[in-house]
């Protein structure tokens, strides 16, 4: 056999390389690639098909795998018992499932009637809480009053915690916090020191901060709830073409997965913001639609429209709820934040 020199070389360089690689302790979760017949092709068509990780798949049926991955029906099997062996799954008792619900928290909005609108205490953890609406309909200020409330201890409504606000559109106001935490008749600087703000510059950018918000969740920080505003206006402006509607629904359903993971991991609140859009083919009612559609209508757990009410109030709806009636609260955007009564 003639052995090509420079390849020769290569080999060489690369033995130390390799070497270090397994040396390297990683821990890392399971994920398509490990399964039997599927590599990085076969994975890129699975997350285009909307399955991102083991669990989808191991309770797809063989043709359903077979034709979202284009592989043959004895591949699909095989790969589906294997993720089905990897997890473990069988079925979990009453008692087991209770305990893991046990640490559920809420986080109270400082509105008695949108805590009641939730459910009675707030925004729960394990959970996304979306809410969308028009410009000034009082995201922002929803989101700026929980980043202050988290910090509440837990008979008071709060979660003893820290807060991630991941920021995309510069609305951040370091004063509007302070002035939220003076009306709990908290120490304002205090109260700024536990909001960790992240500016993402682009929505590669933003989906790349969540991992961040892992690795400091698993560093120590007592992160309670993550704050995302805007959700979608990243996606929507990079991904403005009409070619492209299919991509930008395929990276934003990524996004979610990947928010809900988060907040199941770590048992964390997750709140986003989203914004509107017209819909001319609304006959009746408001003819505005939220932007991403039922990629992340199906995503959140608790998704609220907002809009602005009569004298200065603001109301809140909730759309959808898989386990609470579809209500109607109102509430006020005060200097103190969110409030029942102007
Ligand atoms: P977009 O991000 O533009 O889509 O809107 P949004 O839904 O995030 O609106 P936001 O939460 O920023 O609400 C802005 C509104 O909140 C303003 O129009 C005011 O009515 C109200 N607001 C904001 N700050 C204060 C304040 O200090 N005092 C009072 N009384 N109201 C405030
Ligand atoms: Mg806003």
């Amino acid at each position: 056999m003639v052995v090509n020199k420079d390849e020769e070389i290569l080999e060489e360089e690369l033995k130390p390389v390799a070497k270090k690689k397994v040396t390297k302790k990683v821990e890392k979760a399971p994920d398509l690639t490990d399964l039997p017949g599927i590599g990085p092709a076969v994975s890129a068509k699975l997350e285009s098909a909307g399955v991102f990780d083991l669990m989808p798949l191991a309770v797809m049926s063989p043709a359903a795998l077979s034709d979202a991955a284009g592989v043959s029906a004895a591949v699909a099997r095989k790969a589906i018992i294997a993720a089905r062996d990897i997890l473990d799954l069988g079925f979990s008792d009453g008692m087991e499932y209770a305990k893991k619900r046990a640490d559920v928290f809420y986080i109270t909005t400082g509105s008695k009637n949108f805590d009641e609108l939730l459910g009675g205490k707030g925004l729960e953890s394990r959970a996304i809480t979306e809410a969308f609406g028009a410009f000034g309909s009082g995201k922002t200020q929803l989101g700026l009053t929980l980043a202050v409330n988290t910090q509440l201890p837990i008979e008071k409504g709060g979660a003893n915690g820290k807060t991630v606000f991941i920021d995309t559109e510069g609305t951040f106001r370091p004063a509007r916090i302070k002035q939220i935490a003076e009306g709990l008749g908290a120490n304002p600087e205090k109260v700024l020191k536990n909001i960790l703000v992240a500016r993402a510059f682009n929505s590669d950018h933003q989906m790349l901060l969540l991992d961040k918000v892992g690795e400091m969740i698993k560093a120590g920080e007592p992160i309670k709830l993550m704050i995302i505003d805007s959700l979608t206006a990243h996606f929507r402006a990079e991904y403005s073409g009409r070619g492209q509607l299919a991509d930008r629904q395929q990276k934003l359903n990524r996004y979610m997965h990947d928010l809900m993971k988060l907040a199941e991991t770590h048992n964390i609140t997750v709140f986003v913001t989203n914004q509107v859009m017209a819909n001319p083919a609304q006959l009746f009612g408001d003819p505005t639609t939220a932007i991403g559609g039922n990629i992340v209508g199906h995503a959140s757990t608790y998704r609220i429209y907002l809009r602005r009410g009569k004298q200065g109030s603001r109301v809140g709806k909730l759309i959808d709820s898989p386990n609470l009636p579809d209500n109607e609260c109102v509430f006020f955007v005060t200097q103190d934040g969110i409030v029942d009564k102007a």
